[in-house]
C-alpha cells in the first residue's frame, strides 16, 4: 500500500492506523515511514530531486523485499514525483506482487495551516528549500486506486475505505 500525499496531509496517521486494523484481522503488516527509513537506511539523503529519486528507489525495494515475505507493507512517503512512484509500481507488479496507491489528497492550504513541525512557515520565509508545494512540485496521481479527501473524511472512513478496497482484491484472505 503506497500512500502519497502532501507534508502533514495524514499519511502516516492513517497508515498507522490501517496497520492497526489489518493487525486485528490477523494479516501481518510493516509501515515504512520517515521515522524508520529517513533516520536510517535513507539518512544520507536530502530533498534535492535526485535525493528525493534515490529515497523512493530504495523505499520501492525495501518494500519488495518485506512483500516477498509475505507481508503486507505500508510506505508513507510524500513521494512527490509521479515517474518515482511509477518505478515503484513496476517493480512491484513485475514481480507479481499487487501495488495499491492511496493518494492522500489534502489541499496545501489545510497542510499549511496544520503545520505541525512548523515546516510550512519555514519554507514560505525562504528557510527550507525545494518544499514539495511551495518551493518544489507534488505531482498527484492520475491513476491511484483509492483517493481519499482527507478534509472531508474521518479517519475511520479512511481505514474502512482502505479495507475496502483490500477486501475487493481478496487481499484480506490471503495474508
Ligand atoms: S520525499 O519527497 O522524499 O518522499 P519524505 O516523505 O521522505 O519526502 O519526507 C518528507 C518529510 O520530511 C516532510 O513531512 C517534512 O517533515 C520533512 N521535510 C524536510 N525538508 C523537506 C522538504 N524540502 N520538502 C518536503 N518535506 C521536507
Amino acid at each position: 500500500l503506497w500512500f502519497t500525499g502532501l507534508s502533514a496531509s495524514g499519511k502516516s496517521t492513517l497508515a498507522n492506523a490501517v496497520a492497526g486494523a489489518l493487525h486485528e484481522a490477523g494479516c501481518r503488516t510493516f509501515v515504512l515511514d520517515g521515522d524508520n527509513i529517513r533516520h536510517g537506511l535513507n539518512k544520507d539523503l536530502g530533498f534535492s530531486p535526485a535525493d528525493r529519486e534515490e529515497n523512493i528507489r530504495r523505499i520501492g525495494e525495501v518494500a519488495k523485499l518485506f512483500v516477498d515475505c509475505g507481508v503486507i507493507v505500508l510506505t508513507s512517503f510524500i513521494s512527490p514525483y509521479r515517474s518515482d512512484r511509477d518505478i515503484a509500481r513496476q517493480l512491484h507488479e513485475a514481480a507479481g506482487m499487487p501495488f495499491i496507491e492511496v493518494h492522500v489528497d489534502c489541499a496545501l492550504a489545510e497542510a499549511e495551516k496544520r503545520d505541525p513541525k512548523g515546516l510550512y512557515k519555514k519554507a514560505r520565509a525562504g528557510e527550507i528549500k525545494n518544499f514539495t508545494g511551495i518551493s518544489d512540485p507534488y505531482e498527484a496521481p492520475l491513476a491511484a486506486e483509492l483517493v481519499l479527501n482527507t478534509h472531508a473524511m474521518t479517519l475511520a472512513q479512511e481505514v474502512d475505505a482502505v479495507l475496502a478496497l483490500l477486501d475487493t482484491r481478496g487481499l484480506l484472505s490471503a495474508n
